[in-house]
């Protein structure tokens, strides 16, 4: 059986992008593979966060994964600090991974454009942390969104070369998954980029309808076409984008014929889009509070996931210390 795994950092609510760049497709392997779900919060300390708002930041995240499908019954659910395996296997990894190689990452350098005061070294071992929450329960799949995809060459860059030095095959290639589909990247409704926390532009999957239609009316449009199959600009093309990915097939195409032949009216494509987009949000959210509230499921839902991701991650540094020469006398 395929082991899968997969992260969140908990840093505020759940939104499209989350959902549809890779909780969906972790949900559809949850009963045909061996599913390791976690709660990233040693990743989000790069940031700093209050010690408060952490803590209820992680019971939200777990809040809102489970309403949004995760099954507790099939997947192991942790939260990444309860299983500090993890921090030594990126410690051992840490030995051979090269600072130029770190400082070249897409992510650390946005980071230190974005963030010039808090460049910490926790920012630049990200990657190497990542590969060990990967690697601990050596994942053949990652289902994540396309902005992961470095990460994930780095991660397997960082197990071939310890299989490598080593002279071992114990690590595999892990793999970030799509069900054989690019990897998505779920755009932001503000005219460009992605759509994420720290973008400001999520559509959340606790938003109430009003406030749904309210982000979609919003979203950024032009004077449409005025010639045949022009080419699009980046925030209609985004539009489309996120009804490719939540509306049925037959309405996108409709409205992509009304693109072409320049008779489309933006307003009742983004009503479209708000409905849609409603159908998925709404049994979610309904979900959400009740789960939240209840504090002693949830504990049992992380303790019997640490139980779990114990088991594997033990014996994978078992493995991990034999090999590198870490054993009893
Ligand atoms: P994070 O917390 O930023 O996002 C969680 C997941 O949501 C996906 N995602 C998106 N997908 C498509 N379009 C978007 N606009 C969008 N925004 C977010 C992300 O790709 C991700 O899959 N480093 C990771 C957390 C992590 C992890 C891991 C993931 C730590 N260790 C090990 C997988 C395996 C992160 O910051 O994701």
């Amino acid at each position: 059986m395929k082991t899968v795994v997969s992260g969140i950092r908990p840093t505020g609510q759940l939104h499209l992008g989350n959902y549809f760049g890779a909780l969906k497709n972790f949900v559809k392997m949850q009963n045909d593979a061996n599913c390791y779900f976690f709660i990233a919060d040693y990743h989000s300390l790069t940031t700093h966060p209050d010690p408060q708002n952490l803590h209820d930041n992680v019971k939200n995240a777990l809040a809102e994964y489970l309403a949004a499908g995760l099954d507790p019954q099939t997947t192991t659910i942790y939260i990444q600090s309860d299983l500090p395996q993890t921090a030594e296997l990126s410690l051992l990894l840490s030995m051979h991974a090269y600072v130029g190689e770190l400082e070249r990452t897409a992510s650390f350098k946005e980071k230190i454009r974005k963030h010039p005061d808090n460049i910490n070294a926790g920012l630049l071992c990200y990657p190497v942390l990542m590969a060990s929450d990967i690697l601990i329960h050596r994942a053949d799949f990652v289902p994540v969104g396309k902005d992961q995809e470095q990460h994930l060459e780095m991660t397997r860059k960082f197990a071939r070369r310890f299989n490598t030095i080593y002279g071992v095959e114990y690590f595999p290639e892990s793999m970030p998954y799509n069900f054989g589909q690019d990897l998505t990247k779920v755009p932001g409704l503000d005219g460009s980029g992605k759509m994420g926390k720290s973008e400001g532009n999520g559509i959340y999957l606790a938003d109430p309808d009003e406030v749904i239609r309210k982000k979609v009316m919003r979203a950024v449009t032009d004077q449409g076409p005025t010639e045949p199959n022009q080419p699009m600009a980046e925030p209609i093309a985004n539009i489309f984008a996120i009804m490719k990915i939540v509306s049925h097939p037959e309405t996108y195409d409709f409205y992509l014929a009304k693109y072409n032949n320049c008779e489309i009216r933006y307003g009742d494509m983004k009503k479209q889009l708000a409905e849609d987009i409603i159908a998925v949000v709404a049994p979610i959210r309904e979900r959400i509070a009740d789960i939240k509230a209840n504090d002693v499921y949830l504990r049992e839902v992380v303790e019997a996931g640490a139980a779990k991701a114990r088991a594997s991650a033990d014996e994978t540094m078992r493995n991990v210390r034999e090999i590198m020469g870490i054993k009893p006398f």
